[in-house]
């Protein structure tokens, strides 16, 4: 797969199949996060592999699926949940910049994971004080994402953003979703 392909196929997925994702494409994923770019190298983040059966149980009532649709679609139900999260923690203290290492980090674990056909869903709206208690994670850290992960059961799919620029994802009557991305000359300028 090259790099295009491999940008067009990881897209965010919401269902799985129950197959585990193996404890080595964590460890890889977090692997390759952990020697990612850092602002002023000050590598702020820490990572909590989530992957035992009853810690990936405990994760699932604290995260919130799919804003742009109506939970009996957008939430995943039982057996269709992921099979492991990763967390992602800031350190107290860390620069203004670190954000931009969070990103940096969640996109290497989401595009490392696609490459052995691993899904991903970036989760910012998290019950983080509840996450954080299960976890262990210090009072005075933050965090900032989990990362869902499992074999998708759904495709997703690229399309053309509407004339009226809405940017809503859609599902069809398979519960497979269509992503509207802006054109390629709207978001792009050369000077
Ligand atoms: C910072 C960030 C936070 C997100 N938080 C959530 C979330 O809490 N729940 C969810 O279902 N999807 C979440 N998403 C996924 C977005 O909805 C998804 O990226 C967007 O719809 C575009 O789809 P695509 O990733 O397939 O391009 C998040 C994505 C990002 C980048």
């Amino acid at each position: 797969m090259d790099l295009h392909e491999l940008y067009v196929g990881c897209r965010t997925y919401r269902r799985f199949t129950q197959e585990p994702v193996g404890e080595e494409i964590v460890r890889e994923a977090l692997e390759n996060a952990r020697i990612g770019s850092s602002g002023k190298n000050a590598q702020p983040l820490r990572y909590v592999a989530v992957t035992s059966p009853e810690a990936v149980r405990d994760m699932q009532p604290l995260v919130k699926w799919a804003a742009a649709l109506p939970p009996e679609i957008g939430t995943p139900k039982e057996g269709e949940q992921p099979t492991a999260f990763i967390l992602v923690v800031k350190k107290a203290g860390a620069i203004a910049f670190s954000d931009v290492d969070v990103g940096i980090a969640a996109n290497i674990i989401a595009t490392t994971a696609w490459t052995h056909g691993v899904g991903s869903c970036l989760m910012g709206a998290i019950n983080g004080p509840k996450i954080k208690e299960r976890f262990g994670i210090p009072e005075e850290d933050t965090l900032r994402l989990a990362i869902a992960l499992g074999y998708p059961a759904h495709s997703s799919t690229i399309v053309d953003m509407p004339a009226d620029g809405a940017f809503d994802y859609y599902v069809d009557e398979k519960r497979d979703y269509y992503v509207p991305k802006r054109a390629f000359d709207d978001v792009v300028r050369f000077a």
